[in-house]
């Protein structure tokens, strides 16, 4: 029986999943590790050829230099998913955990068919030791299934460990939060060789991250943390968001509000941005599994309060769109509103489950129609999103290709238009000829900055009625 490796010398590594996280992820361990080779594998052959090109899958600042540096050094992409899972010593699991859509648990627990799939592929192919890091973000007590997975399905004689270290990136700063990371997290079994196997990983992070910044706990903390991480970031996002609704009806004004509640040190400034409500494909999918959780061992207290946070987000989109509707005079049928920004926050091109889409939805069930501006989706990008949002099927899709489109001159975009919503913070938001914009919209002009980064006293001065998030003029 073979053992695990004991030096990052020759040390291979397999990512499986060349998404958001197993791209920028395995980009910036080859970088700082040319001792390891490292190789992410994906079932998508066209993904797998978009890496291989000058043509990213996925934008972030800064990716693609480094990525042109190590391609083909020591970082390689490739459908060949089982021949590499057979040269690796360690295999990072990044594959996609979506909510589930059916059966027990829908619309609330975390799908981990595709973490299965990958634990059935490695103990077919595994043929030396092998450790396992869980990197996507799973339900607690996913390790103890891995491993059950693994142990019925080999023949024996293969050693396996399993580590669960969950990424904490953000989309948009990618590259920054992994070259700099506020901490590394790995979890293992608390025995000789889950040490060993965690102290290998820590080694990896060690070529480029402080060693105090490296925490290492049992398994099930690993897990947990990564849910609960991102369920205190929305729930910041919630609360100022509840607030913000109280701003708007008392005349206070929320900024205000978040600067002088987050200047105390207790409380600290980041997250305190009101909004028209978080997007993206972890915070709902997260906090769901927690709620999952908490409901699955019996805690009901715990999940409703948790769930709350989700149910204040989905009011603050769905106050966002009423209030567009019962400013234009309650009809807004046939009226041009031009959309600025799509993708989920600013710096990306991640439309999964932008608050964008929701928005739209309920502007286009009131028959409006909507020329979208943004710096880095795609029309493709945005009709998929909306199959998800809208169950968007084939038959009605030409209907919605009639009331949506995407327009990248913002000039063009609100030509004509009766109103435009800001729905991304994308810095060159800012620097539009507003007076421009405003000569050529019908009167009155009304501006919905759902994210409050426009100059709104300008805005009025030029003539816009304006409309933005915990404030009123
Ligand atoms: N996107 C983020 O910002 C972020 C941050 C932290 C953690 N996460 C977590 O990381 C995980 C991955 O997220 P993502 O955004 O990178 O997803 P993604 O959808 O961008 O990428 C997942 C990839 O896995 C591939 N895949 C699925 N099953 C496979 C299989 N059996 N074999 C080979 N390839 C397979 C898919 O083809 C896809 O390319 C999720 O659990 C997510 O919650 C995401």
């Amino acid at each position: 029986m073979t053992t695990f490796a004991k030096s990052l010398d020759g040390l291979k590594i397999c990512c499986i999943g060349a998404g958001y996280v197993g791209g920028p992820t395995m980009t910036i361990l080859a970088e700082h590790c040319p001792q390891i080779r490292v190789c992410v594998v994906d079932i998508s052959q066209p993904r797998i050829d978009q890496w291989n090109s000058d043509n990213l899958p996925i934008y972030e600042p800064g990716l693609k230099k480094i990525v042109e540096e190590v391609r083909g050094k020591n970082l390689f992409f490739s459908t060949d998913v089982e021949g590499e899972i057979e040269k690796a010593d360690i295999i990072f699991v990044a594959v996609n955990t979506p909510t589930k859509s059916y059966g027990i648990g829908a619309g609330s627990a975390s799908n981990v068919k595709n973490i299965e799939l990958c634990a059935r592929t490695i103990a077919k192919c595994a043929k030396s030791a092998k450790i396992i890091v869980e990197k996507s973000t799973v339900p607690v007590e996913t390790a103890s299934a891995l491993k059950r997975v693994l142990l019925a399905n080999s023949n024996g004689d293969v050693k396996f460990q399993i580590l669960s270290n969950p990424e904490f990136l953000a989309e948009g700063t990618a590259v920054k939060d992994l070259e700099d990371p506020s901490r590394v997290l790995i979890g293992g079994d608390q025995n000789e060789e889950g040490l060993e196997a965690i102290a290998l990983l820590v080694e990896v992070y060690a070529q480029w991250v402080p060693r105090d910044k490296i925490l290492t706990t049992n398994v099930w903390s690993s897990e947990l943390s990564k849910l609960v991480a991102n369920a205190y970031l929305a729930q910041r996002i919630s609360s100022i968001n509840s607030i913000s609704a109280l701003c708007e009806a008392t005349k206070a004004d929320v900024n205000e509000v978040a600067r002088a509640v987050g200047t105390d040190r207790r409380i600290g400034s980041a997250f305190l941005r009101a909004s028209v409500g978080f997007g993206g494909s972890c915070f709902q999918k997260d906090i769901l599994n927690l709620v999952y959780l908490c409901e699955s061992f019996g805690l009901p207290e715990v999940a409703a309060y948790w769930r709350g946070v989700i149910t204040m987000n989905d009011y603050q989109k769905e106050r966002f769109a009423k209030k567009m509707v019962r400013s234009m005079f309650n009809s807004i049928t046939g009226k041009r509103i031009a959309m600025f920004g799509f993708a989920f926050k600013k710096d990306t091109g991640d439309t999964r489950e932008t608050a964008a889409a929701y928005v739209s939805k309920y502007l286009l069930d009131e028959r409006a129609k909507i020329h979208v501006c943004d710096p880095k989706v795609t029309a493709e990008d945005m009709f998929m999103e909306f199959k998800y949002t809208l169950n968007i099927t084939e038959d009605t899709l030409p209907e919605l290709k009639s009331l949506i489109s995407i327009n990248n001159d913002p000039y063009d975009a609100a030509k004509g238009a009766h109103a435009i919503a800001i729905m991304t913070e994308w810095d060159e938001f800012k620097d539009y000829d507003y007076k421009r914009i405003y000569e050529s919209m019908q009167k009155p002009a009304f501006i919905f900055d759902g994210r409050n980064i426009l100059d709104h006293k300008k805005l009025i001065d030029i003539g816009f009625e304006v409309h933005a998030i915990g404030k009123t003029f």
